[in-house]
């Protein structure tokens, strides 16, 4: 996999520009905190595990220049630029999750000195995106086996390379399934309104020569009345304990015409993905995003000034509509609480 997203270099965080995509292939170099908030809310690094992964690195860069000398100073420090990185957007829990872990580790280790605990946390951040590596594998693992030849599969959004520390969750199982020789067809949808699926899917899918096409988000329930499309993988920003998966908007709705016309439809997501503090997906907070993300495309306006707009960036697809979640520790079949639990050793 030659895409990497999302790495510790020289001291500063190297990012791929994900807004630039796929006109140019840009870096962006964060060397402090800011530089990388503005990067995760700007959508430069997106997708839930790559989010996670920057965030912790975020926060490397916010304390490396605190000047405590106490613990308890430092801890105020570190409190203050963990709730700055988790202002930057609200859905994806792989980023609480990644700063729960960070924070962790200082409290763990408060007997120690500053600088030997601003050392833990970069090391702490290093193995949150080397461990990201072997879970995207294990993943496209168990997925892959869900492929078979002659398959014509349906993605939305990005949940690829571009969103993880290795090759994705729901392309990963592509990547895995063309290592393993299967001949099978890629259907990207586009996903409005920021086009994750025409930039980014499409673009990954290319560079490693698997075979996509690209369509627009409504042409969907067309192409899977006419058998164009025998499997749904997607993605996940956060899993609720029944199951319940908060995903890019339009997935839900994917999630319902599969059903309809009788689709098998799988979640394909980390551990780090599944919130089982929440109940159901009616408690997962719904990041809503700008207006010109709608009225406008590539800064050029597509709708009346004055237009109202209404952007959620994610929406809610019910358990009942997912016929397996893959996770590093297998598939859960059928998505349910307890087989949840059972499958995440919680
Ligand atoms: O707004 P984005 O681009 O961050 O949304 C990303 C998604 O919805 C992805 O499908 C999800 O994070 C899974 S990524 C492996």
């Amino acid at each position: 996999m030659a895409i990497e997203t999302i790495k510790w270099e020289n001291g500063k965080v190297k990012l791929i520009d994900q807004t630039k995509l796929p006109l140019s292939l840009e870096y962006i170099i964060c060397s402090d905190v800011k530089t990388l908030w503005q990067a995760i809310k700007m959508l430069k690094v997106r997708g839930a595990p790559a989010i996670g992964i920057a965030a912790a690195f975020g926060v490397v860069l916010g304390i490396r220049n605190s000047k405590a000398k106490t613990f308890t100073q430092f801890e105020k420090d570190l409190s203050r630029v963990i709730k700055y990185l988790a202002s930057s957007r609200p859905t994806a829990v792989n980023l609480f999750w990644a700063l729960e872990r960070m924070k962790k580790v200082a409290l763990s280790h408060s007997s120690h000195s500053i600088s030997r605990i601003k050392k833990l946390l970069y090391q702490e951040s290093v193995k949150i995106l080397s461990e990201d590596k072997n879970i995207c594998r294990a993943m496209g693992h168990y997925g892959a086996g869900l492929i078979k030849d002659n398959d014509r599969v349906l993605t939305i959004c990005n949940a690829g390379a571009l969103a993880t520390g290795d090759f994705g969750t729901a392309l990963g199982v592509f990547y895995q399934a063309k290592t393993e020789g299967k001949k099978f067809k890629v259907y990207s949808s586009e996903t409005r309104p920021l086009l994750q699926g025409a930039r980014l899917t499409t673009w990954e899918l290319l560079q490693e020569g698997i075979d996509v096409t690209l369509i627009c988000d409504n042409m969907a329930a067309s192409l899977m009345e006419k058998g164009l499309i025998g499997k749904v993988f997607v993605g996940a920003d956060r899993i609720a304990a029944n199951g319940d998966t908060a995903n890019k908007i339009g997935t839900y709705s994917l999630a319902v015409l599969a059903h309809y016309h009788k689709i098998p439809f799988y979640v394909v997501a980390p551990k780090s993905s599944f919130d089982l503090k929440i109940k159901s997906g009616r408690d997962i907070p719904i990041e809503e995003r700008s207006e010109d993300e709608v009225v406008e495309i590539y800064g050029k306006r597509i709708a009346p000034i004055g237009v109202k707009v209404y952007n959620p960036a994610f929406d809610v697809t019910p358990h009942g509509l997912i016929s397996s979640i893959i996770t590093e520790k297998g598939v859960v079949k059928p998505v349910y609480k307890t087989n949840i639990r059972k499958m995440l050793g919680a």
